[in-house]
């Protein structure tokens, strides 16, 4: 039997109903995270939760819970679903209440649901590289919050995938922003070169464990805006999330980036990765390389 976290209540995921007048269903009134699990416990799970209060807080949903205590329910959730490799999954909402654009006034309390999802991490991809599309960022300008809006991601990742593509990278004119889910990096000039975080992309927690790998080993990175034409001309490109960890991207718009093979800075990264995971939450058994 499969458990969610509803309000403070752990109970059968069947039995997890929201009302037809949620405002996160009604208005996407409402933001989220995206954990990823490892041997049934939280990578980063501390970042997740700050980042999920910071976004919550910059739409004025307050949290009835703590930090510690959210934690504490996820923890018992993990454990009730038995989960090994996967996700977590969560959003708050600003809650019930009749529709009006306007906040609701009055005590409404905020919709916490979690769950569980199974997912193995996706080592084919990781060791092959993945195919990309480019795409214009058609996005808010709050691209920084975890919003539940996520209708041009949605498009953006749809177009993708009917071209046989596993993510598409978006541009706000020559400007390369993120990928519908996801950060990109380049490599040039043995340098790794990520969008600084500001509005424009959402701060990922694993390009942050990223840019503190490149770091510690004394790989030059520059956080700042690059251009089409620098992805164009790119040594190496790859992408990041909680879900894909560090992805090699070996095609763009149907052109080839490093021969079409996943380049040796790329599967650097993608090994400290991995020792990262195995420092926070124990040994894999299936590795990259
Ligand atoms: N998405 N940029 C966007 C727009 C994202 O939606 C995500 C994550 C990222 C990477 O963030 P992180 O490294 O913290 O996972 C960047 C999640 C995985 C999702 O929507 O499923």
């Amino acid at each position: 039997m499969e458990f969610a976290l509803l309000n403070g209540d752990i109970i059968q995921r069947s039995e997890a109903k929201v009302d037809v007048e949620d405002r996160g269903y009604q208005f996407g009134d409402g933001v989220y995270e995206v954990i990823r699990i490892y041997n049934g416990k939280m990578f980063t799970v501390e970042q997740h939760l700050e980042r999920f209060f910071k976004s919550a807080e910059s739409i004025a949903i307050s949290f009835p819970y703590t930090k510690p205590q959210l934690k504490e329910m996820l923890e018992e959730l993990l454990v009730k679903n038995n989960l090994a490799t996967g996700t977590i999954y969560m959003q708050v909402t600003r809650g019930i209440a009749p529709r009006n654009h306007v906040f609701p006034t009055g005590k409404v309390t905020p919709t916490l649901l979690a769950y569980t999802i199974k997912a193995e991490r996706p080592l084919e991809n990781m060791k092959s590289g993945v195919k990309t599309i480019l795409t214009e960022d058609i996005r808010w300008l709050r691209c920084d919050i975890k919003s539940l809006n996520l209708l041009p991601n949605l498009l953006a990742k749809q177009k993708a995938s009917e071209q046989g593509c596993f993510e598409a990278i978006q541009h706000r004119g020559q400007d390369v922003t993120e990928g519908s889910l996801s950060n990109v990096f380049i490599v040039k000039n043995g340098e790794v070169i990520t969008h600084e975080s500001n509005h424009l992309i959402l701060k990922g927690i694993t390009k942050d464990v990223i840019l503190k790998l490149c770091s510690k080993n004394h790989i030059p990175v520059q956080e700042r805006t690059f251009t089409l034409t620098e992805l164009n001309e790119a040594e190496e490109v790859f992408l990041s999330s909680s879900i894909s960890e560090v992805m090699p991207i070996i095609e763009i718009d149907g052109k080839k980036v490093n021969a079409g093979i996943p380049g040796p800075l790329t599967l650097k990264l993608q090994n400290l990765f991995e020792k990262e995971i195995e420092k926070q939450c124990g040994v894999l058994v299936g590795k990259i390389i």
